[in-house]
């Protein structure tokens, strides 16, 4: 829409409106109206403040918090209607309060301009998103727990290179999860904490002449303090970039397991079955049952990435303090936000409906020669040999084997004598799949009883 009228906002020293190109760039409104119910939090505490400061009257100030009501729950009702010629949801807040109260609505932006109100409502719905991110890593961590407290003596291949290395415990595989999804939680705390100060109040960028109070509009809005300098505090969008990252490296995180999870239900796995209400069919192969929440999950990660490195490139090089540039800020994160909390709930849900297949599990668990090294460190235990001699020992007997087909416990006494001929029948006690992981009672290894450790120290720090 081209129009002749100036805007009605900051239009005083424009003779025409904008060209219909130039509105289209520049309005945000399609999406920042996201924002509303923050911007009118904002708006409420601002106007409480000049208030109580003297710098309007009570009696405006009324009026506007009481307006500002009344739009949200036109908002929330849907009867807002929202205008791209008032570019942003700021402005179209303040005109509609105008149409509602009056004269009191042009004192509103006393001592306070878009830049500062920008960040503040900007800050605010970040800020959710950490609390909402911090819910949904817990509830992730809670199923895996729950996982990894029913099998944690369940014996399962552990893999290097993705080739069988070591038996470990399906609890113990768990419970690696938890501890990234625990260290994503500590970063999104750390990361909440940082971000908490508030901008409003800095102005346009150098603070304001009007005796207003910080202080106030802070705590009203829930932040630890005012950010401390009106330069940074307007131009400042580090809490989205944390966010982006943190979320980058949780999507990651969800990203490896996901792929486990499309590994482990093929029919050449089938070390989990995963629940009808996590997978799909196919409309050609009738036998199929697709992971496709795990394909998807695994696929987030991209876009969330993405995010992060479209804002870093935005903000890279920009002079202070405030420029348009930064309203590029918002669709990012609104993005990467509503996916990794789709992502984080997919994967809960899969994992509390997951079964792992406990006998196919074990019986991976003991192919691929996987106590190859229980039986190297017997050798270096009982018998006084240097763990290097060992492991070729144990090398040509893995040979001997799978030249015979077999497995390493499927071999005899005898055959074992032919490569050192100290070898007695004890052997064959750490050959046992469960015996090694039994053995590994090192801190943080497999061993059910340290996996079991871990699942309670866990429960202690969410509890
Ligand atoms: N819609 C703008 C944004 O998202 C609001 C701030 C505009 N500030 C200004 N000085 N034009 O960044």
């Amino acid at each position: 829409m081209t129009d002749n009228t100036s805007n009605k906002m900051w239009g005083g020293r424009f003779a025409a409106g904008p060209d219909a190109i130039m509105e289209a760039i520049n309005a945000s409104i399609s999406f920042d109206k996201r924002m509303a119910a923050q911007d009118i939090a904002g708006s409420r505490a601002h106007a409480a403040m000049l208030a109580a400061t003297g710098i309007i009257r009570d009696s405006d100030a009324e009026a506007i918090r009481e307006g500002l009501l009344t739009i949200l729950s036109e908002i929330e009702g849907g009867k807002f209607e929202y205008s791209a010629a008032l570019e942003d949801i700021h402005m179209n807040v303040e005109a509609r309060l105008k149409e509602v109260i009056g004269e009191p609505a042009g004192r509103l932006h006393t001592g306070r301009s878009r830049n500062d109100q920008v960040a503040t409502d900007f800050k605010l719905w970040v800020r959710d998103q950490f609390d909402a991110f911090e819910g949904g890593l817990i509830a992730l961590i809670h199923a895996l727990l729950g996982q990894a407290e029913a099998g944690a003596d369940w014996v399962m291949p552990g893999f290097t290179h993705l080739q069988t290395a070591q038996p470990v415990t399906w609890g113990h595989h768990m419970m690696a999860y938890v501890e990234m999804f625990g260290r994503d939680l500590s970063r999104v705390r750390d990361a909440r904490a940082r971000m908490n100060e508030s901008p409003l109040g800095a102005a346009a960028l150098a603070g304001t002449s009007f005796p207003i109070d910080r202080d106030m509009t802070a705590q009203a809005l829930g932040f630890d303090r005012p950010a401390a300098n009106s330069l940074d505090a307007v131009s400042d969008r580090d809490f989205a970039l944390e966010f982006l990252s943190t979320a980058s490296i949780s999507a990651m995180h969800l990203s490896r397991f996901a792929e486990e999870l499309v590994i482990w239900s093929s029919a050449q796995f089938r070390f989990v079955a995963l629940s009808d209400r996590f997978s799909t069919g196919s409309s050609i192969m009738p036998q199929k049952k697709n992971p496709d929440a795990a394909e998807l999950i695994r696929a987030k990660v991209g876009r969330i990435f993405g995010a992060n490195t479209a804002l870093m490139m935005v903000m890279k090089g920009l002079p202070l303090a405030y420029s348009k540039d930064m309203q590029e800020d918002k669709e990012q994160v609104f993005d990467a936000a509503d996916n990794l909390m789709l992502a984080l709930a997919a994967m809960e849900g899969m994992v509390r409906d997951m079964t792992a297949q406990r006998d196919n599990l074990a019986a991976a668990a003991g192919s691929g020669f996987s106590t190859a090294t229980d039986l190297a460190d017997w050798l270096v235990r009982v018998l006084g040999l240097p763990f290097r001699d060992a492991h070729h020992i144990t090398g040509s007997l893995v040979g001997m084997a799978e030249k015979q087909g077999c497995d390493l416990p499927d071999l005899t006494l005898t055959q074992m004598q032919s490569v050192h001929g100290d070898i007695t029948e004890d052997v064959f006690g750490v050959l046992g799949v469960e015996n090694s992981v039994n053995s590994r009672m090192s801190y943080g290894g497999t061993a059910p009883a340290q996996v079991r450790a871990q699942i309670k120290r866990w429960k202690g720090i969410l509890a």
